[in-house]
């Protein structure tokens, strides 16, 4: 039998129970939290049993974006939706796989505080016919006005107004990591207990790194101050850096985002001129803004080169945005070079 090195056995209920007690997260916000949780362990289960479930391979079937959905996509939606269906606080919902956003039938809960939920059900997807990493990404947004009919403008709140982020991980184990504002937590999945447990505690991201994530065959369609940055990784020792840099491109944002807060690092899906009538590929709501939310968290940073992410006002709930993110040091000389080019 083997076991988890933890200095104490806390698991996510636990956690979270601990977190009301100290009235530092709200109970019906902890019954959503659960629920995600439970649908990411759900998910990990249905990644792992594609192959027998009949759930491998592509759905036929296209997402809002114009993306081929893959069966597990859909899996992943139905499993999430189901899974928070049920919480009381819960009003409303928007993911990446559906069109528009949808309103739960729950009645107004009474003066407690009410929920909208946004997720990307799996995120790196086409990592799964290689058996690659693939995660699920989570964002929770408070309703504005308590008891009034929720449609798409109240998801429209920038993410600084975010009331918790998280993602799973779905790896060589399964990890849920976690923020409310408080800092963020991880907690391993222990398929002994079928619980969370929580592994990593308060993660912080070191400030300085030697090494970048961003896809290279893009490089023609980036902007100057992006390409001036790569430029000089690349140059290592002999360039202006006068420092190797080391690239990493996994093709999932949930194993970037996770391998930064593991060991630093900066990530970036710069706007490009590849489809100029979009503001970069990943999504805001349900991709930038809870990795941001998380990232800061965790003493790092976040920008779309201009302004810090988690200020964009969104005026859709699939819009997509520039993100670059990550070791607070390297993300401050991005954001110089943008301010250095803007200026030219
Ligand atoms: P999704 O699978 O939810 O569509 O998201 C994939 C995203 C992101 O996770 C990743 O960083 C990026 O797309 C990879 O894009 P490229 O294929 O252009 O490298
Ligand atoms: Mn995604
Ligand atoms: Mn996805």
């Amino acid at each position: 039998m083997t076991h988890i090195a933890t200095t104490e056995h806390i698991t996510l209920s636990s956690f979270l129970a601990g977190a009301a007690r100290e009235e530092r997260v709200p109970a019906g916000l902890i019954a959503l939290i659960d629920a995600v949780a439970d649908a990411c362990s759900s998910i990990a289960t249905a990644v792992e049993r594609g192959a027998f479930d009949g759930a491998s391979g592509n759905a036929h079937s296209e997402n809002v974006h114009g993306e081929a959905q893959k069966k597990l996509d859909v899996v992943s939606n139905d499993i999430m939706i189901g899974a928070v269906g049920s919480v009381r606080c819960l009003r409303g919902l928007a993911s990446e796989e559906l069109d528009s956003v949808q309103v739960t039938g729950h009645e107004h809960s009474g003066g407690a505080a009410e929920y909208l939920l946004l997720f990307d059900p799996l995120d790196g997807s086409s990592n799964l016919e290689i058996n690659g990493v693939v995660g699920s990404i989570f964002s929770v947004l408070a309703t504005p006005a308590s008891g009034a009919v929720v449609d798409e403008r109240h998801f429209l709140q920038p993410g600084v107004k975010q009331v918790c982020a998280g993602y799973a991980i779905y790896g060589a184990t399964t990890m849920f990591v976690l923020t409310t504002g408080h800092g963020v937590d991880g907690f391993t999945f222990d398929s002994e207990s079928a619980s969370f447990v929580l592994t990593h505690p308060q993660l912080q991201i070191p400030e300085d790194t030697r090494e970048f994530a961003i896809n290279m065959s893009n490089e023609r369609y980036w902007e100057e101050p992006v390409r001036r940055y790569v430029r000089e990784c690349v140059a290592g020792e002999s360039g202006p850096r006068q420092t190797n840099f080391n690239m990493r491109w996994i093709a999932s944002m949930v194993a970037e985002v996770h391998r930064i807060l593991m060991r630093g690092g900066v990530f970036l899906y710069p706007r490009d001129n590849k489809h100029p009538q979009l503001a970069g590929r990943l999504r805001l709501t349900y991709e930038a803004n809870p990795m941001s939310f998380i990232v800061e968290q965790a003493g790092g940073m976040s920008t779309t080169g201009q302004i810090p992410i988690m200020e964009v006002q969104p005026e859709h709930v699939h819009q997509r945005v520039p993100v670059i993110l990550g070791s607070k040091l390297e993300v401050e000389r991005l954001l110089r070079y943008h301010d250095e080019a803007a200026a030219a």
